[in-house]
């Protein structure tokens, strides 16, 4: 069947900071850039990114690239890789200033520059003492980034297609990505993106979890789209657990309260992290506040009826600093958990908020994936940038404020290398394979026609379930066997879904069929990667890989200090080395991680 073409040179799915941020670095080099996005550009999940944007501008007190960096690599438990954290820390402030000069409103020192405060895991001089390092716009970071960024992008040009819903990757025969099908939300209508360039600046998939801090739209589209075109994902197993999400609602309440003197109490009142954490205390890494939090509870110090959650408190600090710098917390507390903060504890709970791993990339924001013999190739044509990417920098474990980072840097890298290979690229664009378009015409077809087929919301329910019990914040070895057999089950259902009503076809109905089939195969490579993994890394804690002597924190150097990568084709796993080289400073050595 025949449908629209539409032509650009670039094409570039996901309008939150990653895209926007690649889509400058187009537009503004006379690119014809076309954004396709599911909500309008500043209602991207960007917009919840509270806390602040990591730099060592050392604006209220010494800092330096290379303590970031440590951090970020002790952070990530050394899975990530050294050349991209050397990259993406050296090049944070010139990506900041940037961003300053594109009207972004950061708050202020007295001095007139950027404000910033301290958050988890970052310390000067190489992990000594929490450091002022999250450049802030109150609590409200990701919503001013995102307005700068597109104001910045309509002054250039960048051709906004909103409400449209990218189904599937055209990839040639040569393995070239050659842009994307995509359907208008409103109109059902699918039209092909013929592009030179395609970048997936997708965001993230947290909605495959019960409880999660992500945003409704945050389906795992991109990733979706990559495993179905043969592209595997990486470091799947390792998904963070945010500390404090509020109690029964999974809204997050950013780390940059504890950040401005904001404590953790269980129901005795005890501030605990000085137990778990005693030098960093409530500013551990967040992965290491999660767990103790859930240690808590599970130890039956938790607050509440049910003890099931813990207490954030900010009483003592000054109500005038609480408006200041925090008012959205006051709100969100007020409106979701009943408590005014500045009077009363708000209660909170670990809970899902970012993917660590995802399409695997260089730090040109180039998709590569490997060939035999431990080469990698890039794939001509493709680029990923921001959550739906693993550059990798996160490695088993984010520090807070390294993802606004992440695709700051990281998305300006994908524009800029596109940009050179459009100026090298021959003028016309390759043609079309039909059979890429009649793949995507028959997976909505599929789906608007199918009778006797699994329930949407059901499916969806299923999942999340299985998700949060078998891989959630603590992980078990018989837990995690029992949830590949039972997320396999699940993803027979997403696949096979059918619109109850069918007189009643809205593209609601059809958009969430759609992203559910994204979703379950972000779900089925979290498990199966998290099952095979068998030891503690990061975020990836196992009953069976305890902390010892000889395993520090339940490490195993020797065999799993390696990148898993997951392919849909066969359901079957690999891996790849870590990159332990760095671009010019010596490789930071492997040790135990505490705080
Ligand atoms: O806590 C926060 O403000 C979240 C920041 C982040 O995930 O980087």
């Amino acid at each position: 069947m025949s449908i629209t073409v539409r032509t650009f040179d670039a094409v570039i799915v996901g309008a939150g900071g990653a895209g926007l941020r690649a889509a400058i670095q187009l537009s503004e080099s006379g690119f014809k850039t076309a954004v396709l996005t599911k909500v309008f550009p500043t209602r991207s999940h960007t917009v919840a990114a509270q806390g602040g944007v990591a730099a060592s501008l050392g604006n209220s007190e010494e800092d330096h690239w290379h303590w970031h960096m440590y951090d970020t690599v002790k952070g990530s438990d050394w899975l990530g890789d050294q050349d991209a954290i050397e990259f993406m820390c050296r090049k944070a402030n010139e990506c900041v200033i940037e961003l300053e000069h594109y009207g972004m409103p950061f708050d202020r020192t007295d001095a007139g520059k950027i404000y910033q405060r301290p958050f988890g895991g970052h310390m000067s001089n190489f992990g000594e003492k929490p450091v002022r390092r999250s450049c802030a716009a109150a609590d409200r970071t990701g919503h001013a980034m995102l307005h700068a960024m597109y104001q910045r992008n309509v002054k250039a040009n960048t051709q906004f297609f909103v409400e449209w819903m990218a189904l599937d990757l055209i990839r040639d025969a040569d393995g070239e990505v050659l842009g994307v099908t995509a359907m208008d939300m409103e109109t059902g209508e699918i039209v092909a993106f013929h592009s030179k360039v395609t970048i997936f600046a997708t965001g993230g998939a947290g909605r495959i979890y019960y409880s999660s801090t992500n945003a409704f739209i945050n389906t795992g589209d991109g990733l979706g789209m990559a495993a179905r075109a043969g592209v595997p994902l990486e470091d799947m197993e390792f998904w963070q657990f945010h500390p404090t999400g509020v109690a029964g609602a999974g809204v997050l309440i950013t780390e940059g309260v504890r950040g401005e003197g904001g404590i953790l109490r269980n129901s005795q009142g005890e501030r605990f992290m000085e137990r778990y954490a005693p030098n960093a205390k409530d500013l551990a890494s967040r992965d290491v506040v999660s767990r103790a939090m859930t240690t808590e509870i599970n130890e039956g110090r938790g607050c509440g009826p049910h003890q099931d959650f813990v207490l954030l408190d900010i009483t003592h600090l000054d109500p005038a600093t609480i408006m200041k710098r925090l008012p959205g917390i006051r709100e969100i507390a007020i409106q979701f958990a009943g408590v005014d903060p500045i009077k009363e504890p708000i209660p909170v709970v670990p809970t899902a908020h970012y993917q660590m791993g995802g399409i695997p990339t260089n730090y040109y924001g180039q998709v590569v994936v490997p060939q035999g013999n431990s080469k990698a190739a890039v794939v001509p044509g493709f680029y990923a940038a921001g959550e739906c990417a693993c550059a990798s920098v996160h490695g088993a474990n984010r520090l807070g404020t390294n993802s606004l980072l992440d695709l700051l840097v990281f998305g300006k890298s994908a524009g800029e290398t596109a940009v050179e290979e459009l100026k090298k690229s021959p003028k016309a664009h390759k043609p079309l394979p039909q059979g890429e378009i009649d793949r995507a015409l028959a997976r909505v077809n599929r789906i608007d026609t199918q009778t006797g087929g699994a329930n949407v919301h059901e499916t969806q329910l299923a999942m999340r379930r299985t998700m949060q019990k078998h891989a959630g914040v603590f992980r078990f070895a018989d837990l995690l066997k029992e949830g590949v057999e039972r997320i396999s089950e699940v993803q027979k259902s997403a696949l096979n879904t059918e619109i109850a009503d069918k007189s009643k076809v809205f593209n609601t109905a059809r958009v969430e069929a759609l992203e559910l089939e994204n979703l379950i195969e972000v779900a089925v490579a979290t498990m199966v990667s998290a099952e095979a993994r068998k030891e503690s890394r990061g975020a990836h804690v196992r009953d069976d890989a305890p902390d010892t002597a000889e395993r520090p924190n339940g490490r195993d150097d020797e065999n799993w200090l390696k990148h898993s990568l997951w392919y849909k084709e066969g359901n079957r796993l690999d891996y790849k080395a870590v990159k332990l080289t760095p671009l010019t400073v010596e490789t930071i050595a492997l040790k135990k991680r505490a705080y």
